[in-house]
């Protein structure tokens, strides 16, 4: 794994942003697979920048986001399609129809689980995958317990990640309990990955992710079995490593 302690939040996601850049000039359909949350925002804002500067494309990339709230349509302001449209889409020349992201109104979940397994075989797989690291260890809604082999699957998300999702909510009530993911095994067959950690929250479960035992208790130390892992982070989230 690379690793790379940067000061803060902004220096995160600009090296972040360089490296998911420097990507697309390399292959311009490349498959990103993209990430939702606090952490990527910052790295969206300089892309769209880069896009509008004239630096890069999205016109041939195609993306696959790793999760969506079950339940949630893409109008609601909290589902990951209107953060994705809200933050990326809506603002650089990506083709709607090289967009995928799980469908959370999907009437059958086994059968939209493995028409997103298909969608990601179809692309020939993932060439970059973005992820941030849950305050438990997660990746993806990928909780603690979940078996490695597992691939898109309905989740049922834990008290605790119910709880930190909660400050974008108006009321805890309101957060989905399930939720749509890439399985641990589907994240790891992406040919590269990109975690990104900020913040202090995070600074035990990045700890555990590089230095701990590979275990499925924290989901994201298997990471450490992945070739070409590359983690940036902040100093904060860095506190314990
Ligand atoms: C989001 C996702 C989650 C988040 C993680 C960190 O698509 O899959 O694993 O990356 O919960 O969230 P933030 O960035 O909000 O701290």
């Amino acid at each position: 794994m690379k690793i790379y302690v940067v000061k803060d939040y902004d220096a995160v996601s600009k090296q972040a942003a360089e490296i998911i850049s420097d990507q697309i000039k390399e292959k311009k359909d490349s498959v990103l697979g993209l990430a939702t949350g606090s952490s990527p925002i910052g790295i969206y804002k300089l892309l769209v920048e880069k896009y509008e500067a004239g630096a890069i494309s999205f016109k041939e990339i195609r993306t696959v986001n790793l999760d969506e709230y079950k339940g949630l349509n893409e109008l609601n302001k909290n589902s990951y399609h209107y953060y994705m449209n809200d933050n990326l889409f809506s603002k650089v020349d990506i083709n709607p129809e090289n967009i995928n992201i799980p469908n959370g109104m999907a009437v059958n979940a086994e059968a939209e689980c493995a028409r997103y397994e298909e969608v990601i075989k179809s692309l020939g797989g993932i060439d970059l995958q973005l992820l941030g690291l849950g305050e438990n260890g997660h990746i993806g809604f990928n909780e603690p317990g979940t078996p490695f082999k597992v691939r898109t699957h309905v989740v049922d998300l834990t008290e605790s990640t119910i709880h930190a999702n909660s400050r974008l909510f108006e009321r805890i009530e309101d957060v989905p309990r399930q939720a749509y993911s890439m399985g641990v095994n589907t994240i790891m067959g992406a040919k590269k990955i990109l975690l990104i950690v900020n913040g202090a929250k995070k600074a035990e479960a990045l700890a555990k992710v590089i230095n701990g035992p590979v275990s499925t208790e924290v989901p994201g130390s298997v990471l450490q079995t992945h070739p070409d892992v590359t983690i940036i982070c902040d100093e904060a989230a860095a506190a314990k490593l």
